[in-house]
């Protein structure tokens, strides 16, 4: 069972688990300020959800590497949509400052 290092939380989950899902139900504070409560709810298009990632995931997929185009986001920033983004192995989580976690300053770490 992969495990996940998130906001100081140690988590288990099945191979394949939707990372997103996993943080929320933990009560990991995936969003930063308000896009807690305005984000797209996992449909991949807000962006908010985004997080850098150390570990073995799933690979991007077209959704994901589009919103990920789009500013504020920025290939100078490397992230992942946590819900578009299965576990498939340990993964370690951090989340970066800005309303789309799209900063260069950690919110928080693994
Ligand atoms: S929750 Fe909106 S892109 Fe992930």
């Amino acid at each position: 069972m992969p495990i996940i290092s998130a906001q100081g939380n140690t988590l288990e989950c099945a191979t394949g688990a939707n990372l997103r899902w996993v943080l929320l139900q933990a009560g990991v504070a995936l969003h930063n300020g308000r896009s807690t409560l305005i984000n797209c709810r996992g449909l991949g298009t807000c962006g908010t959800c985004a997080v850098a990632i150390e570990g073995a995931a799933s690979a991007p997929n077209w959704k994901e590497q589009a919103r990920l185009a789009l500013p504020p986001h920025s290939p100078a920033h490397p992230r992942r949509l946590a819900c578009q983004t299965q576990v498939l192995g340990d993964v370690k989580v951090t989340k970066h400052e800005g309303f789309w976690g799209q900063g260069e300053a950690v919110q928080w770490s693994p």
